[in-house]
């Protein structure tokens, strides 16, 4: 009986071991963008950083010709800096991130001053972590 015990026992341990060297097990602590920082651009972004598109009869342009739907739009930037909005492993140089630090009376804060509540502190860093583990998207695409 107690043989069993301890051999149920190690192989409890040895599976513990193996399944913590597993890849999704070190991706477990990084930031998930479809979960997690998706939900904050479509929140406070989106409403002026999407594709083209028609609302009540009006032509919607992304502003400062910048969309975020889509993973390859968010890297491809807009017209003042383009391929600097995110920087992979470079958030400081990232403008996605530098527009939400920006002071209000700034032209380039974001959302625009009177246009949106502020991205809060705690999201502003998980946005950071995101961009310095890689600016991964996962699986998302979003809007081509
Ligand atoms: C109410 C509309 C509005 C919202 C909401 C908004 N923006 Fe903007 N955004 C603008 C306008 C207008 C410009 C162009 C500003 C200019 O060129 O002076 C701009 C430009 C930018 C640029 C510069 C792009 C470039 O390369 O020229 C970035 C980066 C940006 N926005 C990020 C964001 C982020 C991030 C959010 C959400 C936190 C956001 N914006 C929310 C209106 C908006």
């Amino acid at each position: 009986m107690k043989n069993t015990l301890a051999l149920t026992l190690a192989a409890a341990l040895a599976l513990g071991a193996s399944l913590t060297s597993t890849s999704s097990a070190q991706d477990a602590g990084k930031v998930d963008f479809e979960k997690q920082i998706l939900p904050i651009l479509k929140e406070s972004c989106f409403k002026c950083h999407e594709k083209e598109h028609e609302d009540n009869g009006k032509i919607k342009k992304p502003k400062g010709g910048l969309r975020l739907d889509g993973a390859a739009v968010i890297m491809k930037g807009g017209k003042e800096y383009p391929g600097e909005n995110v920087v992979a492993g470079k958030p400081d140089a990232s403008w996605l991130v530098k527009t939400m630090t920006l002071p209000d009376s700034d032209d380039l804060a974001m959302p625009p001053e009177g246009k949106g509540d502020r991205v809060t502190p705690a999201n502003i860093d998980l946005i950071k972590k995101w961009i310095t583990e890689g600016a991964n998207f996962g699986a998302w695409k979003g809007v081509e």
